[in-house]
């Protein structure tokens, strides 16, 4: 084949060797074995100068990056939180702390992060040091703290030996903050009292607040961790327990030694003191946690993982700790997963559907993570997508092995690859892998935690699991790798990173146009506003390699390798056949959008209204989220698009109604306060009906739960739209189960699936006393699934008055947990009746905002990025320029990038509102 190499039977083997050497490649690209010793090229660091009134950005001291003199080769922590308050109200956290390292180049300063400690001195330094291994330690001139960098800086009289060990001892204290970050503190309320549990996250870069260290993903040692604790708690951390004993001084505490760890990264570090009971012991798997559904997955997804990557879990034990304070979703701690508790706990009187499919893929992405990510690290956070877009690709596959019946591989299309295409078609997008010397601060390395990383990453590792095979791709990974394949004929236009460099190192994804009358093929960057300026520049000129893979109405087509900006293949050319379409992306495994002439539109339009079967599911999607997009950037009609939604009166399928209904969601952001809506709003109407019939059918009358998950999903989403879209029937019956429910509060007859949906509804329609009755069994809630789904619903409220009320409970934090703030806001904002008071809201309260909450979590960009999403005018954009200007002295912090989209959004929503407003309506009038 042209381009392209192929490799015969009997050279298969040859051929899966170099695919297998491939992507250990691209693997290797950005990681370092856990055996691996980081090797150091480095000159010998400047001596430094001693720190005067001005500062030299020179010094290595102002450096974000640590120096390549000193390697960690052990560490002896021991850690004392105090879980009661001290004499000034605080709770604070002691600790003793030694460092042994080595030193590889000869250097006169040790700079070693630390964040918010104070130092116990030791002849007045902050530290003291001293020789291992028979070398002698030089004199400590002078210590410090360096706070712009994190560094506590310690400069020697005399120089450290390359190849000498030395040991750097500390005695310090800090606060047990709750802030989410380092060694923090944890509340809640068990039978009336108040319980306090102490807990890390330390990823990315906060386990310099709990203890000094090489704070660096590549910085690689053993730990052994001891924690003196009441006696009435239990400690745990990354390894089990080696010893326990009674603390000597009769004090009711307890002294617990963990076991050394493996040689290991900083940031995956966890110690917990808490009094949380096991819920179950499992050989050596445990969990604590009130629920039992976690554990009977995590068997399953340990088994499978450990076959997936042929290698044993490296631990003796694995725990799994649900936090009533957590910041992100989950975290892999090596060996002790710590989760939010709707990430971990199920509980089958209260828990959705929805639930169950978190609480199992977060628990398959963290158990993921043990060997890839854990075992296996990254050298430096500019690579995180590979860390993060894999655990998101696998967390499927070990999903799909612990529940085999739910189809769950084929979300990955909806939940990641067209979640993430929304913001990869914007200019302001970014590659996937960052240039090492980009990432640098705390909050740049927090920013690359974004949806890029996590989902184009998945989507971009599926596409290459698809075009290599799955079992091939798998036996890349594998550390020795197994020569037993399939014969199959192994072709490919060049090595494996070569083609995936185009998908790695430049930013965006193709639309690949044909056109079936000639069987030509164009590609090219899809922009969602063709005219915006990208002004980030490509080695590859906006170019992929991009496997199309196909088929002509009943019949597959073998995989393309579209290697040019235009190519030209027979097998895709139909001529005029009105029989026959041609479907390209089959399974929508390609990270990439599809458009076609209209005479193959057309010819696909007529096969949905005649039988929509002959065209796979994932493809109906495609179909309809092609097209909308296509359409949105102006490729093809916004007529086209909304034709792609004739045949759903047909479709009871999820994936293709999802897509439907969140490209419709567009069009109700743009017109929900327009003349649009109102036709719009019969249109839905007239298409949900059908699906909302059919499931009150089969469920008898909303009574039973259909079997498997697409259906659970799909009943839940016809509820949903039938609700939100005022078809009277859905909203009486959401209330009447609602009153039913407010008149006897112990017990409530809403099935735990479809709960959202009706509290939403019957909260919009129901006033203050709806509203109070649900804030009311919010605060009562004990199981954070019920909690969360009622704290979203409190936000469909119709009135003004009680939506304000309800943002500014969001800010006190008695009210609302500070980790639940800003998506409590979000879900305001989705409101058409509250989005408007959201913005004035967080425009007034930027800098208290910013000062509470910035500056390290993720949901900062999803705050911009939800409170702007209806901005189509140019008073909004002018608004908002002048929201950028006003708080430039300010910040913003990890949402910087957000507001930057947002800018570029609200100028693509202007241009669409002014082209498609007209069309819309008649389109829709038309329909009615
Ligand atoms: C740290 O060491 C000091 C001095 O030996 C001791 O008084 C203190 O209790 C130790 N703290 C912890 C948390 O081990
Ligand atoms: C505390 O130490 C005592 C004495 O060694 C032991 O019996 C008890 O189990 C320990 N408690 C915890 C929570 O480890
Ligand atoms: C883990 O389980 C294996 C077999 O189930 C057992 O031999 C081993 O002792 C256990 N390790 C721990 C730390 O419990
Ligand atoms: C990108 O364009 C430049 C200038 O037109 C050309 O020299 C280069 O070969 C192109 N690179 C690729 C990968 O197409
Ligand atoms: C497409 O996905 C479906 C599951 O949705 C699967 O049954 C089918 O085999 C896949 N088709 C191809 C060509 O991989
Ligand atoms: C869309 O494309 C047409 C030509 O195909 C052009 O006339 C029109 O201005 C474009 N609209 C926008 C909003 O870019
Ligand atoms: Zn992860």
């Amino acid at each position: 084949m042209a381009k392209g190499f192929f490799i015969s039977r009997t050279l298969g083997i040859v051929g899966i060797v170099l695919a297998v050497a491939a992507v250990a490649t691209i693997i290797a690209l950005a990681v370092v074995y856990a055996e691996e010793k980081q090797k150091s090229s480095n000159d010998v660091a400047a001596t430094p100068s001693v720190p005067g009134t001005t500062a030299n950005p020179n010094d290595p001291w102002n450096q974000m990056r640590l120096p390549k003199t000193l390697e960690p080769v052990h560490y002896d922590v021991t850690l004392q939180p105090f879980l009661t308050q001290d004499a000034q109200g605080l709770y604070v956290f002691t600790g003793n702390s030694t460092v042994q390292f080595v030193c590889v180049e000869p250097t006169d300063l040790i700079l070693i992060h630390s964040k918010k400690l104070s130092y116990t001195e030791q002849a007045g330094n902050l530290v003291s040091l001293r020789g291992v291994n028979g070398s002698t330690a030089p004199a400590i001139s002078r210590t410090w703290l360096q706070e712009n960098t994190e560094y506590l800086v310690v400069q020697l009289s005399g120089s450290l030996q390359q190849n000498a060990s030395y040991e750097l001892l500390s005695s310090f204290r800090g606060e047990l903050a709750d802030d989410l970050a380092g060694f923090y503190r944890s509340e809640y309320m068990e039978d009336g009292v108040r319980k306090v549990v102490a807990t890390t996250q330390m990823q990315a870069a906060d386990a310099r607040k709990a203890f000094p260290c090489f704070d660096e993903p590549a910085m690689k040692a053993t730990f052994t961790i001891v924690l003196i604790h009441p006696s009435d708690h239990v400690a745990l951390s990354n390894m089990p327990v080696q010893s326990k004993g009674m603390q000597l001084d009769g004090q009711p505490w307890n002294r617990t030694v963990f076991h050394p760890t493996l040689k290991m990264s900083t940031y995956l570090l966890a110690f917990i003191v808490s009094q949380f009971d096991y819920v179950q012991r499992e050989q050596n798997n445990t969990l604590r946690a009130r629920e039992d559904y976690g554990i009977s997955v995590t068997g399953p997804i340990l088994a499978f993982f450990e076959k997936h990557y042929a290698t044993p879990y490296p631990l003796s034990k694995l725990d799994q700790v649900a936090l009533p304070d957590f910041n992100a979703g989950a975290m892999e701690n090596w060996g002790l997963l710590t989760y939010r508790e709707n990430s971990l706990l199920f509980d089958p009187l209260f828990s959705s559907i929805g639930n169950k499919e978190r609480v199992l893929t977060v628990i398959a992405h963290e158990v993921a993570h043990q060997w890839f990510g854990n075992l296996v690290t990254l050298r430096w956070w500019n690579d995180l997508w590979l860390n993060e877009g894999f655990a998101s690709y696998v967390e499927y596959l070990g999903a799909d092995a612990a529940e085999p019946t739910w189809d769950i591989k084929d979300l990955m299309v909806s939940s990641e690859m067209y979640r993430v295409m929304a913001i990869d078609a914007l200019a302001s997008s970014h590659p996937l892998s960052f240039p090492e010397a980009e990432i640098n601060t705390p909050a740049q390395i927090s920013e690359v935690f974004d949806a890029i990383a996590y989902s184009k990453g998945a989507s971009v590792l599926r596409m290459l699991s698809e075009f290599l095979t799955e079992d091939c791709f798998k036996k890349g990974l594998q550390v020795r790798p197994v020569l037993a394949i399939d014969e199959d004929r192994f072709e490919l236009p060049g090595t494996v990173k070569e083609i995936m460099d185009r998908w790695t190192l430049q930013m965006g994804f193709p639309v690949v146009t044909v056109d079936t009358a000639t069987g030509s093929l164009t590609q090219k960057h899809f922009l969602l506003d063709q005219t915006s300026v990208v002004n980030r520049s490509s080695q590859f000129n906006y170019t992929w390699i991009v496997p199309v893979s196909s088929m002509k109405s009943d019949n597959p087509i073998p995989l393309y390798w579209l290697t040019s900006t235009t190519a030209q293949n027979s097998n895709f050319s139909i001529g005029a056949d009105p029989n026959t379409w041609l479907l390209l992306n089959i399974n929508v495994t390609g990270y990439f959008r599809v458009n076609y002439d209209q005479g193959n539109w057309d010819r696909l339009l007529d096969q949905l209204k005649t039988d929509h079967q002959k065209i796979p599911i994932l493809n109906r999607a495609q179909l309809i989220d092609d097209s909308f997009n296509l359409a949105r950037a102006n490729y093809t009609s916004t007529e086209l698009a909304l034709n792609t939604t004739l045949y759903l009166g047909n479709e009871r399928d999820y994936l293709p109604w999802s897509a439907a209904l969140s490209n419709l969601g567009y069009f109700q952001l743009m017109f929900d306060r327009s003349q649009v809506y109102g036709p719009m709003q019969k249109y839905i109407q007239k298409q949900v009906t059908p699906l909302f019939n059919y499931y009150k059918n089969l469920t008898a009358n909303w009574t039973k739960i259909p079997d498997g998950l697409m259906d659970q999903y799909n009943e839940i989403s016809a509820i949903n739209t039938a609700c939100s879209f005022g078809i009277s029937e859905c909203q009486n019956l959401a209330s009447d189960l609602f009153n039913t429910w407010m008149n006897d509060p112990s017990n409530n007859p809403i099935a735990p699936n479809l709960r959202s949906a009706i509290y939403c509804s019957a909260i919009s329609t129901g006033g203050e006393e709806a509203w109070d009755f649900g804030w009311q069994m919010f605060l009562n809630a004990t199981v954070v699934s019920e909690a969360d789904k009622l704290r979203s619903a409190l936000a469909c409220s119709q009135e003004p008055w009680i939506l304000q009320r309800y943002l500014e409970f969001s800010l006190d934090p008695t009210k609302i947990r500070r980790q639940d703030a800003t998506s409590t806001i979000i879900s305001i904002s989705r409101n058409v009746v509250g989005q408007g008071l959201v913005w004035d809201f967080v425009r007034a309260n930027w800098k208290t905002l910013f000062d509470q909450y910035g500056g390290g979590s993720f949901s900062f960009s999803n705050l911009i990025q939800a409170v702007t999403q209806r901005f189509a005018s140019d008073f909004e954009l002018r608004q908002l320029e002048q929201f950028k200007a006003d708080n430039a002295d300010v910040g913003f912090g990890s949402g910087t990038r957000a507001l930057e989209q947002a800018l570029e959004k609200t100028k693509a929503n202007i241009q669409w509102v002014a082209a498609n407003k007209e069309p819309a309506l008649k389109w829709f009038q038309s329909q009615l």
